[in-house]
């Protein structure tokens, strides 16, 4: 007799497999990134963290050299998938655009068999590195504007803001890009990921994989919380409207952007940084009402409702004040997260079996068919 073991709704604490890529300890507040504390990972540029989870150590000053080569020699996108972009900007959000255009991708790749692990990370370079060039030519394109080519000599944030701005940033503006990359890379078994690994198991290509992350990010229950989080900050207007929001929104149940999470019950520790980010950039822009604002949601949620800020809360804010619009927000999540998507894939397909859950049947059993005339 098979014997069922009943998980909890939505998985809360059910272990389904093992992970050297990431670890959330959610009682203490702590992520750890192969090893390191993200406290230290914040100190590295996105390629070098990259380089951690696809290669599995930290690089050396030649190993970064060329595995930012390869991210660099892989950054041009098919003219056609940037003419998709153009063509689909006014009617789509980007999240759905830059989910068609990652699809659009595979034409032009030599997608990897599940057992050549050198030829996945290949796959996983070039994911990461026209991805972010999709993600730029989005921005572009929602502004009516032409796509940017990529400039090797930038590194992979300046050369986004590159892209999307059409012109250089400043190096202050790169590196708080670069950091936010940094925290967002992966988390665990997060939704996508999960996601991600389950639709890798059936042994389908990196490309598809991929796909499932980003479909699943888009939710606001995920990653589309960060553009959520600006956009209820964008409705209250101003710090003087933030008491009496929340009061409103909690008595109506309303679920509150960037606050809660299932794995942290304390502060997230990504948190910690980007709320730093977020006053900094408040102060550099002269304008740090987001900032203020936002301080003042945290106080009132840890008071009234006990929940702590996530990754998406200080994000948003952080974000406004670079002069990013906030549905990009989400984009560049999932520009991060590609580099965890592509290591946990390859981390499944490292010692797979299929993903394949039961179900507890609610339905009937014994319903006499009739024939369609007398129904
Ligand atoms: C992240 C999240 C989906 C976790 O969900 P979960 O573990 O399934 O927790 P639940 O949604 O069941 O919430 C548990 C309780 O806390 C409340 N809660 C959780 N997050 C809340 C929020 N952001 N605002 C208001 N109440 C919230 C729920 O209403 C629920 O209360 P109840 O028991 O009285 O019904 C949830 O906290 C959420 O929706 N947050 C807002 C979206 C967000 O920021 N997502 C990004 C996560 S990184």
């Amino acid at each position: 007799m098979t014997q069922w073991i009943v998980a909890e709704k939505g998985l809360q604490n059910i272990v389904v497999d093992q992970t050297a890529l990431s670890l959330v300890e959610g009682q203490q507040g702590i992520l750890i990134y192969r090893g390191y504390h993200i406290d230290e990972m914040a100190k590295c540029s996105f390629e070098e963290v990259c380089h951690l989870f696809l290669c599995g150590s930290l690089p050396s000053s030649a190993e970064l050299d060329r595995f930012d080569s390869a991210l660099k020699s892989e950054r041009i996108v098919d003219s056609r998938v940037l003419e998709y972009i153009a063509a689909a900007a006014k009617a789509d959000v980007p999240m759905a655009i830059l989910r068609t255009a990652v699809s659009m991708l595979s034409a032009k790749m030599n997608l990897a068999d599940a057992s050549n692990a050198e030829a996945l990370r290949k796959n996983a370079i070039a994911l990461i590195a026209k991805t972010t060039t999709l993600a730029a030519a989005i921005a572009r394109a929602k502004k009516g504007q032409p796509a940017v080519q990529p400039d090797p000599a930038l590194s992979h944030a300046a050369n986004f803001l590159y892209m999307s701005r059409g012109e250089r940033v400043d190096e202050v503006v790169a590196k708080t890009l670069d950091t936010a990359l940094v925290l967002h890379i992966d988390h665990g078994f997060n939704a996508s990921t999960f996601t991600a690994r389950a639709t890798a198991s059936t042994l389908t290509d990196m490309v598809s994989a991929v796909l499932a992350g980003i479909g699943s990010l888009k939710g606001p229950l995920h990653g589309g919380a960060n553009t959520a989080v600006m956009n209820m900050l964008l409705e209250i207007g101003e710090p003087d409207n933030v008491d009496s929001f929340l009061e409103k929104a909690l008595a109506e149940k309303r679920k509150i952007p960037g606050f809660g999470h299932r794995v942290y019950k304390t502060l997230d520790p990504r948190a910690k940084h980007l709320k730093q980010m977020s006053e900094a950039w408040g102060k550099r822009v002269g304008e740090v009402k987001w900032f203020t604002m936002s301080q003042r949601l945290e106080e009132l949620m840890l008071e009234k409702k006990k929940l702590n800020a996530n990754v998406d809360f200080y994000s948003a804010s952080t974000y406004y004040a670079m002069g990013i619009p906030p549905d990009m927000y989400t984009v560049i999540f999932a520009i991060a997260r590609m580099a965890g998507w592509s290591a946990h894939i390859m981390e499944q397909l490292g010692n797979n079996r299929l993903i394949r859950p039961e179900a507890e049947y609610t339905g009937p059993k014994d319903l006499k068919w009739v024939p369609i005339e007398e129904r």
